[in-house]
């Protein structure tokens, strides 16, 4: 669905993404994942057409341009930056939004009502953006990227300031449209996010994807140990381990195990042993 093939982008001297190149499949959710500055919008406003690559390319199911309007017209987006009208309602500026797509009368309802009930704001539609929290205009914004339902989703940090009830929810929600064979992308600074939602993850930083994989494949390769975390007759301990089956094995032989508890690494060590650095420094 969406095809980078080793794309740059400078600013002046400033190199923001430096030869980056991945693949998102329909059915799939590829999340970028990295600190503030690291390239991430550069990217999506590369597979969008909003800025063309000092090198490489972009290419859109197999071989369309996202510089063509066409193409472009093709992509859902929720930009960091919220573009909505304040002085408008929500429901006025997803009817707006929804013109501009091309969709007209009962489908243009119908699809506007949709949006509104994936972000769960129905119960605001009548009232004015400016009057909405951030949480809210958060949340309208992803609505104007789902509205005509495309095949290709770009999310740029679409729960910011987001409740965490609101934010499952949209969760779910983005869960069923890869269950409908879309493809998104997703970027995000939370690795909890990234760990819960994403087939594959892309770690970002300077300009550069530092490695790419499954979840559980970054987490293996740099993930570092897995922590056991055992009650035994004679007290609690602590065991690092890169096999914890077997070191559960050995215990259990040893006739000494009465509980435990198995702490996996994630994706913040990950980035930590990528990088040297924590990913929210
Ligand atoms: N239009 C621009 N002109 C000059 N520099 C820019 C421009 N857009 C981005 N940059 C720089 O490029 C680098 C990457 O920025 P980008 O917005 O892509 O990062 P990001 O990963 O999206 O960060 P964040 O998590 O803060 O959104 C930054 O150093 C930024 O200052
Ligand atoms: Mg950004």
């Amino acid at each position: 669905m969406l095809k980078l093939d080793n794309v740059h982008k400078s600013f002046g001297k400033l190199v923001a993404v430096n030869g980056v190149s991945l693949e998102i499949k329909p059915g799939e959710v590829f999340g970028l994942l990295g600190p503030n500055g690291a390239g991430k919008t550069t990217t999506v406003n590369m597979a969008v057409g909003l800025l063309e690559p000092d090198q490489g390319t972009v290419s859109i199911n197999s071989n369309l341009s996202p510089l063509e309007p066409a193409t472009r017209r093709k992509i859902g987006v929720a930009p960091q930056a919220l573009a909505l009208y304040g002085e408008l309602t929500g429901h006025e500026n997803l009817t707006f939004y929804g013109k501009l797509q091309g969709l007209t009368g009962k489908k243009l309802n119908e699809r506007v009502d949709w949006a509104l009930d994936f972000v769960q704001l129905k119960d605001r539609q009548k009232d004015r953006v400016d009057t909405y929290s951030g949480g809210m205009q958060r949340r309208l914004n992803l609505a104007v990227a789902v509205l005509q339902d495309p095949q290709l989703l770009l999310l740029d940090e679409p729960t910011v300031g987001v409740d965490p009830q609101s934010r499952n929810a949209i969760f779910d929600n983005i869960e069923s449209l890869r269950g409908k064979g879309r493809a998104i992308l997703y970027t995000t600074h939370y690795m909890e996010e990234a760990q819960r939602l994403c087939d594959h993850v892309g770690i970002m930083d300077q300009g550069k994807l530092l490695a790419l994989d499954t979840v559980d494949g970054l987490i293996t390769s740099y993930g570092g140990k897995d922590i056991i975390i055992a009650e035994l007759e004679s007290g609690e301990v602590k065991i690092e381990t890169n096999d914890p089956v077997a070191e559960l094995e050995k215990l259990q032989k040893q006739g000494k195990l009465l509980r435990f508890r198995l702490e996996r690494s994630n994706l913040e060590n990950v980035f930590l042993s990528l990088t040297g650095r924590q990913l929210r420094d």
